[in-house]
């Protein structure tokens, strides 16, 4: 195709060489067909020249064919790499997904747990919080005559959740406010009295008076009262003298108590 064309193009040139030729003024030097030979051979060498470009073109056309069949290649791979690559990450979404799932359920159980055990927790502690823990017992107090006035001072204590009740000076100071219930146990021995009031902050609360001629005897009271905190109570003697005494031993013990029940 490209060779036909390329002849015909020579054919045509030739004609207008021809053409050109038949004008042409003759020359006295050279030979009659001087001028034709020279046209020709410049056609020749043309010819030639055509027909190298001609085989560079061929050999550029196949060098782009070869590339373009090395570029398919290429293009190939890297479409495989890309479905591998996409497969590859849908099956890693897939899996972050069940973890997620899994993880959140694991989050989900652990709370309800915890919040299981707060609630256990939160039910032992919850009457604590609500009444704390305050309690006292005390006992042997000072036996000889008693005189009207006297602070009861129980100098053994037994128990002191709360530290309230002072040793030293008989009186239980509230650390907590609330509602009290006090525990007075009184031993007399024989023809002895006692005249004892519970009172509050020198207020009484209640009142008894003890008396047998004939034996050790022991009698308990009660009070209830509302404290604030720093507010005390103790146990006085309401009427004193030589024969208000008081008894205690190891068997019959005359003591004073306490203990917060609502607060
Ligand atoms: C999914 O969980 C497993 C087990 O805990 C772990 O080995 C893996 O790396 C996790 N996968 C991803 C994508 O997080």
């Amino acid at each position: 195709m490209n060779a036909c064309r390329r002849m015909t193009g020579l054919f045509q040139l030739l004609l207008l060489v021809s053409a050109t030729v038949a004008s042409e003024p003759s020359c006295p030097a050279c030979s009659k067909y001087d001028y034709e030979e020279k046209i020709l051979e410049r056609l020749i060498r043309m010819e030639f020249a055509f027909e190298k470009l001609g085989e560079k073109v061929d050999l550029n056309l196949n060098n782009i064919k070869d590339e373009k069949e090395r570029l398919h290649a290429v293009v190939d791979v890297m479409k495989d790499k890309q479905e591998q690559a996409e497969r590859k990450l849908v099956s890693l979404m897939e899996e972050v997904e069940r973890n997620q799932t899994s993880t959140l359920e694991k989050v989900v159980t652990d709370s309800k747990n915890t919040l299981d055990h707060m609630n256990a927790a939160s039910n032992n502690n919850q009457d604590q919080i609500v009444t704390p823990l305050v309690y006292f017992n005390a006992r042997s107090p000072q036996t000889s005559s008693l005189s009207e006035g006297e602070v009861i001072v129980y100098k053994t204590v037994n128990t002191n959740q709360g530290n309230g009740y002072s040793s030293t000076t008989g009186k239980f100071t509230a650390p907590a406010r609330g509602f009290y219930l006090l525990l007075m146990h009184t031993c007399t021995p024989t023809n002895a009295h006692a005249n004892l009031h519970i009172v509050k902050e020198g207020s009484v609360l209640m009142a008894s008076i003890h008396y047998d001629k004939d034996q050790y005897t022991c009698s308990s009271s009660q009070a209830f009262v509302q404290l604030n905190v720093e507010e005390s109570v103790w146990v006085k003697c309401s009427s004193g003298g030589s024969s208000v005494k008081l008894y205690d031993d190891s068997f019959l013990w005359t003591s004073f108590g306490g203990a917060l029940i609502h607060n």
